[in-house]
């Protein structure tokens, strides 16, 4: 088989992700059936950026599927303090594991160590570009939720000009039929051109708005938000003036549409009050949780080793 990896969403075709998403969804139903199946299989974490789910989902998915996992969760712990580069550090690696998942501050960096390596590797967020595990953690919380990913008016709030998530939902659900996108952020954290080009290259409907109230809300079936990325912020000043812009809370859910489900990739800072965390539509806890079984999946197409049968 040929070395795969995973650098975007884009990297897998509509059907290769349905495919995955309906592995992910066997995998909920049926922990027993893969929990041997990656014995002598491990995978290598390698995160040069701070990570709680990613990472750790990661690795509960590896030890869900018999699996063995290593790795570095901080630059500082890895031989990068010394000066090394990731492609050196991507061809030693391989020698030690059969996968690896890594996150880097830099765009690119995953991409630039996937061309050194020897088994295949998954861009678990690289700088403000792209997180494509997040993606497909995405796609499987909205198809459960609203049964379909198709026909579907999202709205992105927020950091969307540094969110990577952001970047990566918006090109993997322009696949999909008649997908419209409200863009709701500051002027100045607007989307980056080569998003809104893509949009207009495939005459995807889309607005930018930034108020978040009633009128944007309107016919949403869900509602992404998202952090101000402080640490991709080239001032403090910047960053305060810009983190409270958008708080989701009570008052402002009783606006929203009944079937609007609000997603966050999480952390969350102060965008979406606690007090909505009761709301039947708070869906981010349980978007955290699809995130092992895609990761399982997606361990398992990449290994080679996905089922036939589904
Ligand atoms: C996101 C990330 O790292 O881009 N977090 C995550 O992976 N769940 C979102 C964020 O950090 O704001």
């Amino acid at each position: 088989m040929a070395l795969r990896h995973l650098m975007s969403p884009l990297d897998l075709t509509v059907d290769e992700t349905t495919r995955l998403l309906d592995l992910a969804y066997d995998m909920e139903l049926h922990p027993e059936t893969y929990a041997h199946i990656c014995e002598g299989k491990r995978l290598a974490t390698l995160f040069f950026e701070p990570s709680t789910r990613t990472r750790l989902s990661f690795e509960a998915a590896m030890m869900n599927l018999g699996g063995k996992v290593l790795g570095f969760s901080s630059a500082d712990s890895s031989s990068a303090a010394k000066g090394e580069t990731v492609g050196d550090t991507m061809r030693i690696v391989s020698c030690y594991a059969d996968i690896c998942a890594m996150r880097h501050p830099k765009e690119g960096a995953p991409l630039v160590a996937s061309m050194r390596s020897m088994v295949p590797v998954i861009n678990a967020g690289d700088g403000g570009h792209q997180h494509p595990t997040q993606t497909l953690t995405d796609l499987l919380t909205i198809r459960s939720l609203k049964g379909r990913l198709d026909h579907l008016k999202v709205g992105l709030c927020g950091d969307l000009k540094f969110g990577r998530t952001v970047h990566s939902l918006i090109s993997a659900l322009s696949r999909w039929e008649d997908i419209s996108f409200v863009l709701i952020s500051p002027e100045e954290l607007k989307v980056p051109g080569y998003v809104r080009e893509a949009l207009n290259a495939k005459n995807i409907p889309y607005t930018e708005v930034v108020k978040l109230d009633e009128d944007t809300m309107a016919g949403l079936d869900v509602l992404y938000m998202t952090r101000v990325q402080k640490e991709r912020f080239f001032n403090e000043e910047d960053y305060v003036r810009m983190k409270d812009f958008y708080i989701l809370d009570r008052e402002k859910m009783k606006l929203a549409p009944k079937d609007m489900y609000v997603l966050h990739p999480l952390p969350r800072v102060n965008e979406i009050s606690v007090e909505v965390d009761d709301d039947p539509r708070a869906a981010y806890f349980y978007q955290a949780q699809c995130g092992v079984y895609v990761r399982m999946a997606l361990i398992l197409t990449l290994l080679g080793m996905a089922p036939e049968h589904i």
